[in-house]
């Protein structure tokens, strides 16, 4: 059962029928309009919901450090605001060493918005990693929802 006031999302639903190479695509394509001119470290995600539709996002940088927006929340930010609330898993893309797990920040708002989510992790170069979002944030944060 998914938290109240966020709809229900994936925690029971298997996992095995989904497409991880087709969202880790879709994850390195969006990777290409990343803004990263401080770091230069381009990310991109994309998000699958339980309706099959997909929704990308790339890490937004702004001259303001702390006001950047990682690419998993801007994918996130991207389906709620078009009315999408039920996801089953995530594609992160980096060409770091190491497959890119998700900053803290990112974990936090995962795992509000879906208990259970897959997050996959890639580099182009191929290396993958894949974890629940509540192996990468135990006992997250959670508030009781007092309205919308
Ligand atoms: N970044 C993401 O997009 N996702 C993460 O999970 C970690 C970091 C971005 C933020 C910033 O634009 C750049 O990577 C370097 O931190």
């Amino acid at each position: 059962m998914g938290v109240p006031g966020t709809g229900g999302c994936g925690a029971d639903r298997a996992t095995a029928a989904i497409d991880r190479d087709r969202l880790v695509a879709e994850a390195q394509a969006v990777r290409r309009f990343a803004r990263a001119p401080y770091s230069g470290f381009a990310v991109g995600a994309a998000l699958l919901c339980a309706d099959g539709a997909v929704y990308r996002g790339c890490n937004v940088e702004t001259a303001s450090y702390g006001l950047t927006c990682c690419a998993e929340r801007v994918a996130l930010f991207k389906a709620v605001s078009e009315g999408a609330r039920d996801f089953k898993a995530i594609a992160v893309v980096a060409a770091s060493s190491a497959p890119p797990s998700p900053c803290g920040a990112c974990r936090q708002v995962l795992a509000e918005f879906c208990p259970g989510l897959l997050v996959i992790a890639a580099t182009p170069a191929g290396a993958r990693r894949e974890w629940r979002i509540e192996e990468l944030l135990p006992d997250a944060f959670r508030l009781e929802p007092r309205g919308q």
